[in-house]
């Protein structure tokens, strides 16, 4: 069996999704949810559907102790889903840890770019099309190796919320199967 972990910042559709898609799986297993912010619905989300679901503060993040708390409980693999926190070097190195993004990288990724800011920039500069990338975290934002991109149109009527919806789709439909495939191929 291989243990997921999922990070999650805010409202965790994506990781409810996830959870969804998993459960019953012969071969992987969503072991629980970490936020950053005391209070994220996607902790609310984890524990109605029965995972679960823990808070942690920077010094926690930036120590050891939460390595080896993860390694513990023999997680292979890291998903952040909207989790909004660079990941720092140590974690990098002790895990394989998934992102995705809601654009088509290396356009509108870096520092800044996250959730509604990226889709009111899409929607600002009057970009024909949009989408998704799903990547490998190195030690740089949104640098690492794309497992999948997605595309979708953008309209001329769009808003930041009707994009981000359209969006949400290409994420629910994608990212729990890339996900499985990763972890088919490459999973230890
Ligand atoms: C998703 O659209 C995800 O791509 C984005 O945050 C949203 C979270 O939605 N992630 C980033 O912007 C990371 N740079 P959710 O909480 O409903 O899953």
């Amino acid at each position: 069996m291989k243990n997921i972990a999922i990070f999650a910042s805010g409202s965790g559709s994506n990781a409810e999704n996830i959870i969804v898609y998993f459960k019953n799986h012969p071969m992987v297993r969503v072991d629980s949810v970490w936020s950053n912010k005391r209070g994220a619905f996607v902790l609310t989300r984890a524990q109605n559907l029965g995972v679960e679901s823990h808070y942690f503060t920077r010094e926690e993040f930036l120590g050891p102790a939460m390595i080896t708390e993860l390694q513990n409980r023999n997680i292979g693999l890291i998903v952040l889903a909207g989790f909004l926190w660079l990941v720092p070097p140590h974690f990098v190195d002790a895990f394989t840890i998934i992102n995705i993004h809601p654009a088509l990288l290396p356009a509108y990724g870096g520092k800044g770019m996250y959730g509604s800011s990226v889709h009111e920039a899409i929607v600002h500069n009057q970009e024909k099309e949009s989408g998704i990338t799903i990547h490998l975290v190195n030690k740089e934002y949104d640098k690492g190796e794309h497992l999948l991109q997605a595309k979708c149109p953008v309209f001329p009527e769009d808003t930041a919320d009707t994009l981000a919806a359209r969006i949400h789709e290409l994420e629910y439909k994608y990212f729990p199967k890339a996900i499985e495939d990763y972890l088919n191929r490459c999973g230890s």
